[in-house]
């Protein structure tokens, strides 16, 4: 199916509820042909508002450690492992809150389409629910950040890093951009 198609069809998902309170359905944005495809977690309260992931503060952090890695992002395909925003209300503020597996199974078809329709040489897994989502759930990034394998049973290579939103929040926050910026820089080089 083309990536067209798969969005007009991802619009009106119910295979979960997530769809009940959020916005609109995010949906991957890119080249229909990237050689590089990057999986984040979920859209945020900016991407839920915009329909358009990766627009927020992650987002920025995720554009800048791009461009230092040398890579260029319009010509990356950038989309999350859940397609809806979860979150709770604290006043007026929207509180992301982590997709459960379920719902990460429940919007992994989407996922899988995406990368058959991309056909990506090199897939960047943003953190634990984007890789456990396609490398199984006991994949640790911890343990296999910045290593290149393949996603199961394909020839796809693939590299797990962490979220930008963890570069965020972390103590040592420049420590923590240079670690990623590394992985980004990592994922490049497999391509050359
Ligand atoms: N975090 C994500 O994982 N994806 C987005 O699109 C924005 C923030």
């Amino acid at each position: 199916m083309s990536l067209a198609s798969l969005r007009r069809a991802a619009s009106t998902c119910r295979q979960c509820d997530l769809y009940k309170n959020a916005t609109q359905t995010v949906f991957g944005e890119g080249p229909a042909h990237a050689r590089m495809m990057m999986v984040g977690e979920q859209p945020g309260d900016q991407e839920d508002k915009a329909g358009e992931p990766f627009v927020g503060p992650a987002g920025r952090l995720l554009t800048a450690a791009i461009a230092d890695a040398g890579l260029d992002r319009s010509t990356v395909y950038l989309t999350n492992a859940v397609k809806h925003f979860k979150f709770t209300e604290r006043g007026k503020r929207r509180i992301h809150q982590k997709p459960s597996r379920t719902e990460a199974v429940a919007c992994h078809p989407w996922l899988l389409e995406e990368l058959a329709a991309v056909k990506p040489e090199l897939v960047v897994c943003l953190g634990a629910v984007a890789a456990q989502s396609l490398l199984g759930p006991s994949f640790l990034v911890t343990r296999h950040r910045g290593e290149i394998s393949t996603l199961p049973e394909s020839t796809t290579r693939v590299l797990a890093t962490v979220h930008p939103s963890a570069v965020l929040r972390a103590e040592d926050r420049d420590a923590a951009y240079r670690d990623f910026v590394n992985d980004l820089t990592a994922a490049r080089t497999a391509l050359e």
